[in-house]
């Protein structure tokens, strides 16, 4: 077992848990976007930012992704992480405007405007890649891409064609942080198609 400190409290994990998985075990609350207990994580959206603290140096670390070490001190609520949060909610108002989602949370958070430029006000999707790594990890198949780079990076089907390996079992649509799979789902499916209200929602 691995022992360090989160917000000065002793805490125990396994080795090979990351620091938020450790911070869930005892009750402590980490804002996530991209992260689900049944995938790997990617560290896409970095809302799971913590500080870690030593006497001489502090740094910021993805929590989802960060493997716990022995003594460690890790720091869920300080003035840094707070800035880090309200920074990376104002990121995702300006690029998922169209999300109520995310408004609710940046909300939550203290955040109502963003100071970074929208370019697209119909945007819900943050490109973090869940729903296509629930496809692939979970139900095993290849339905959902994100394709192109930079601001033309989007997520869809393979190729942006209409695929008939979804099995519609509306996995990717359960996990979806910001809503936005219930505009793309129907691209993604080929024929024949079932209504959204029959699928878990
Ligand atoms: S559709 Fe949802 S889960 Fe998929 S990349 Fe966009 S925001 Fe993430
Ligand atoms: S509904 Fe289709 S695209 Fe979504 S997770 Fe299931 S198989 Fe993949
Ligand atoms: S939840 Fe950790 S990076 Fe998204």
């Amino acid at each position: 077992m691995i022992t360090f400190t989160i917000n000065d409290q002793k805490v125990t994990a396994k080795k090979g848990w990351t620091v938020l998985e450790t911070a869930r075990e005892y009750g402590i609350e980490i804002p996530t976007l991209c992260h689900h207990p049944a995938v790997k994580p990617s560290g896409a959206c970095r809302l799971c930012m913590v500080e870690l603290k030593e006497k001489n140096w502090s740094k910021l670390v993805a929590s989802c992704i960060y493997p716990v070490a022995e003594g460690i001190n890790v720091y869920t609520e300080t003035p840094r992480v707070h800035n880090v949060r309200r920074w990376i909610l104002e990121m995702l108002l300006a690029s998922c405007p169209a999300s109520p989602e995310i408004s609710a949370l940046a909300q939550a958070h203290g955040v109502v405007s963003t100071r970074f430029k929208i370019h697209d006000p119909s945007q819900t999707c943050m490109i973090c890649g869940l729903c296509q790594r629930i496809c692939e990890e979970v139900v095993g198949l290849s339905a959902i891409a994100v394709v192109d780079r930079g601001v033309h990076k989007k997520v869809g089907s393979p190729f942006m064609r209409p695929t008939d390996v979804c099995v519609a079992c509306g996995c990717c649509l359960t996990v979806c942080p910001t809503g936005a799979m219930k505009d793309i789902f129907d691209t993604v499916r080929g024929e024949p198609k079932m209504p959204l209200t029959q699928l878990a929602m």
